[in-house]
């Protein structure tokens, strides 16, 4: 069964926050299937983050390759995009789902070969309590707009002792909240949503206060990750 049909089949009934639609909208889906950008996350002053389209669309590279070197067991990706590091796993015969709140995310991770599912991370999931792995790659702290509760609820996905590879921003001050709107510069900027940036001296601070450990952080192709220990 496809991840698409398994996801269209558990169907939601709750209305989807302003971030998943915002993700759900044309501007990412249309870069999905070009496979590339312009895309920015844009903030209320001004500021655009470019997102980086053609990175996510592309074969896992370097630095991903070390990340999933260190994954254990079982992995859930939460919002694993076009799916390259599901993919990857799956093609080393790892047990891996992603997750996303984007259909043409969730469509592109399965024509590549990966299981994903259409969810949000704060839904109910298959596994909960009992994934090994848990992955926030190119961002994905970002989710949901607020670092503790992003941690508790992986913290319930995971298993006890389970493992958390998170990517942060390599600017070692930043610790960010604030509300985003996803824009191709040329369209209108879609809804805001709440969004976090962080660190990784500010996700660790996030994470010891949450009960995780931190096990380790490095750097890899001008990018920055933390491991952090479930307790
Ligand atoms: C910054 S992009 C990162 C893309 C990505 N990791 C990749 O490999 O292409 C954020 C991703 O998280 C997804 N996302 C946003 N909110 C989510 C949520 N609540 N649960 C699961 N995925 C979510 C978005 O649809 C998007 O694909």
């Amino acid at each position: 069964m496809s991840g698409v049909r398994a996801a269209a089949r558990v169907g939601h009934q709750r209305t989807a926050p302003a971030a998943e639609r915002a993700w759900s909208a044309d501007p990412y889906a249309d870069a999905l299937h070009a496979g590339r950008g312009p895309l920015f996350l844009r903030r209320a002053d001004g500021w655009l983050l470019p997102l980086d389209v053609e990175r996510w669309c592309a074969e896992a590279d370097t630095a991903d390759l070390e990340v999933l070197r260190r994954c254990e067991g079982a992995v859930l990706d939460v919002g694993c995009g076009p799916g390259r590091l599901v993919a990857a796993l799956g093609a080393e015969g790892r047990r891996v789902l992603g997750i996303d709140v984007s259909s043409a995310a969730v469509a592109h991770t399965v024509r590549r070969g990966g299981q994903a599912l259409l969810r949000s991370v704060f839904d109910p999931l298959p596994g909960t309590g009992r994934w090994d792995t848990a992955l926030l790659m190119d961002g994905n702290l970002g989710i949901g707009g607020d670092p503790d509760a992003l941690l508790r609820r992986l913290a319930q996905l995971l298993s006890p002792g389970g493992l958390l590879v998170a990517e942060t921003v390599p600017y070692p001050d930043v610790d960010e909240r604030t509300l985003v709107q996803i824009t191709d510069a040329h369209r209108t900027p879609g809804a805001p949503f709440p969004w976090a940036r962080l660190g990784t001296p500010a996700l660790r601070r996030y994470a010891e206060g949450a009960g995780w450990r931190a096990e380790d952080e490095w750097s890899a192709g001008g990018r920055s990750f933390v491991a952090l220990r479930a307790r």
